[in-house]
């Protein structure tokens, strides 16, 4: 099924030069749907021999879109649990399939399963199933059982960030978004991969963007003692990010190439390549701590809470290991980024 899909697709491929597809928009129909499930005589679909709902190429709009972006175009589900292809941004779906990401103490008996490295996108061509845990959006309602890649990504295209969802949109003609689409800019999903001075430029909104199904989750309005997100910086904070330059080295950074890829912040002076450090009015986000696809870590997050030092993950659990930006065997959680509560400590190592 999946070679047919595909020679359906080269042909288009071939007759593009610029190998765009969406192009900011709706991509020609029949990269996505099939009318009457036959190609060559052959079903399109050949899971489906009735066809599907939407009259898709695959069963599920997320095995059609994991058909062109699993293993490229952003890589978003490749390949090996502890070889993952390189980050662009929103981390990769492949750490769903992981059996344990538990590298707290004792985590090793105590398995947390890949079901809670992020969003569990319901694409069985692909081993992948709605969450076994959470029944709806924490914070908020919207269903996991048909969570999927066009529950955040239109499928006909937008000129939004990353064809994301915004305010007023009816998402797979059930729920409605309230909030606009993030501002920001992405890096090429041709090539490229994270780095300080390479990575999406968030420039705001990206909260209330998360906000559309996780509610007031982690907002403090009505008085909820939450931690910001949303909210600025402040210049204390501000001014610590811009020092901070890992545990073994507090206070030695500068403003100029302070930006640290794995602990961003919004700024809508932010670019692709910007290493240049917060002021106290940038943000911090949901995006500070998560990714919004998936990570080897419990809730998506950027680096594991649950260890003391970032060499301590994957060893409990034998799960990928999430690289230390300092690469120092003292640095303690990135949290102090922003904190500086590593402060006082013994380095031990
Ligand atoms: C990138 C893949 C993709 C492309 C290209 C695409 N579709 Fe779709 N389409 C989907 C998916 C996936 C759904 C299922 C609904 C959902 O998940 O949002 C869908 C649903 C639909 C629906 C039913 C629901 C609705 O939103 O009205 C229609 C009609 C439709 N598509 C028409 C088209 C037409 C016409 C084109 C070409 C102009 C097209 N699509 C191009 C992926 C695509
Ligand atoms: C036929 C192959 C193909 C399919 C199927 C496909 N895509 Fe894409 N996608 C591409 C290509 C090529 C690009 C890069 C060029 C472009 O944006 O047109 C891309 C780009 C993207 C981007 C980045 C856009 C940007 O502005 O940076 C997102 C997000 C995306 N696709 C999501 C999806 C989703 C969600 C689906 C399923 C509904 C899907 N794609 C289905 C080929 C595909
Ligand atoms: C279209 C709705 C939707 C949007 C938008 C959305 N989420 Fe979620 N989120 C869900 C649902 C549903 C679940 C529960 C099911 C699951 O975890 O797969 C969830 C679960 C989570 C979890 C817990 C994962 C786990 O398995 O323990 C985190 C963390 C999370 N979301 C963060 C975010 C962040 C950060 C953003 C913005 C970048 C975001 N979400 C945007 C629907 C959404
Ligand atoms: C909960 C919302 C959500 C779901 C579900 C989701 N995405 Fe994304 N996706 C995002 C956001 C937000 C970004 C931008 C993240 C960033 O740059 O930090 C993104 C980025 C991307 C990119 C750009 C490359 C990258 O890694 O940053 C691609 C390609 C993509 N998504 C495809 C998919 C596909 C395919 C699926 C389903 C298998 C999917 N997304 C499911 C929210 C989502
Ligand atoms: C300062 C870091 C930080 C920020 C900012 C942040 N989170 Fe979290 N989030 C965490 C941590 C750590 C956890 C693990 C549970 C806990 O500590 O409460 C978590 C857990 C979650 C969960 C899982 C809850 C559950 O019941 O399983 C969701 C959903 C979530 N966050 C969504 C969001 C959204 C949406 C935003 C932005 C509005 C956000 N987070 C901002 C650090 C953060
Ligand atoms: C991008 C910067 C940033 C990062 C990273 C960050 N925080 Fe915060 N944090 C803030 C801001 C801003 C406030 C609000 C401070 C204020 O209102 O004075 C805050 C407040 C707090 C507070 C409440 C402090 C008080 O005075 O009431 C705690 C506790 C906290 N953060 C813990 C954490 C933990 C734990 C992490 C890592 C999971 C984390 N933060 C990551 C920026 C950050």
């Amino acid at each position: 099924m999946k070679k047919v899909a595909l020679l359906v697709l080269g042909v288009f491929v071939l007759s593009t030069p610029a190998l765009a597809f969406h192009d900011e928009g709706v991509a020609h129909c029949n990269g996505c749907h099939t009318m009457h499930n036959s190609q060559d005589g052959i079903l399109v679909d050949a899971d489906s021999p009735m066809g599907n709902p939407y009259l898709l190429v695959d069963s599920t709009p997320s095995d059609v879109c994991l058909g062109c972006h699993a293993d490229h175009l952003g890589a978003v589900f490749f390949d090996d649990v502890l070889n993952p292809a390189p980050l662009k941004g929103a981390g990769n779906f492949i750490f769903l399939l992981e059996d344990n990401i538990n590298d707290g103490h004792n985590g090793g008996a105590n398995p947390i399963s890949g079901d809670a490295a992020g969003h569990n996108v319901n694409a069985p061509g692909h081993g992948l199933a709605a969450d076994g845990t959470l029944a709806t959006s924490p914070g908020g309602t919207f269903p996991a059982s048909v969570l999927g890649c066009t529950s955040c990504h239109d499928p006909h295209g937008t000129d939004a960030f990353r064809m994301l969802y915004g305010a007023g949109r009816l998402v797979q003609e059930f729920y409605t978004f309230t909030n606009p689409s993030p501002e920001a800019e992405g890096l090429s999903i041709f090539f490229g991969s994270e780095a300080n001075d390479s990575h999406t430029a968030y420039k705001g909104g990206m909260s209330a963007w998360c906000g559309n199904c996780h509610g007031d989750f982690h907002n403090e309005a009505g008085g909820a003692l939450i931690h910001p997100s949303g909210s600025t910086l402040g210049g204390t904070i501000a001014a610590t990010y811009n020092l901070y330059n890992g545990t073994s080295d507090q206070t030695g950074g500068t403003s100029a190439d302070a930006y640290l890829a794995a602990v961003p912040f919004e700024d809508a002076a932010n670019t692709t390549s910007s290493t240049e450090g917060p002021t106290a009015a940038s943000q911090v986000s949901c995006i500070t701590c998560h990714r919004a696809h998936a990570t080897s870590a419990p809730d998506a997050t950027r680096w594991d809470m649950n260890v003391t030092f970032l060499h301590e993950d994957g060893v409990e659990s034998g799960s990928y290991l999430i690289p230390d930006p300092y690469g120092d065997l003292n640095q303690r959680s990135l949290c102090n980024k922003c904190h500086n509560k590593d402060e006082f400590d013994h380095n031990p190592f």
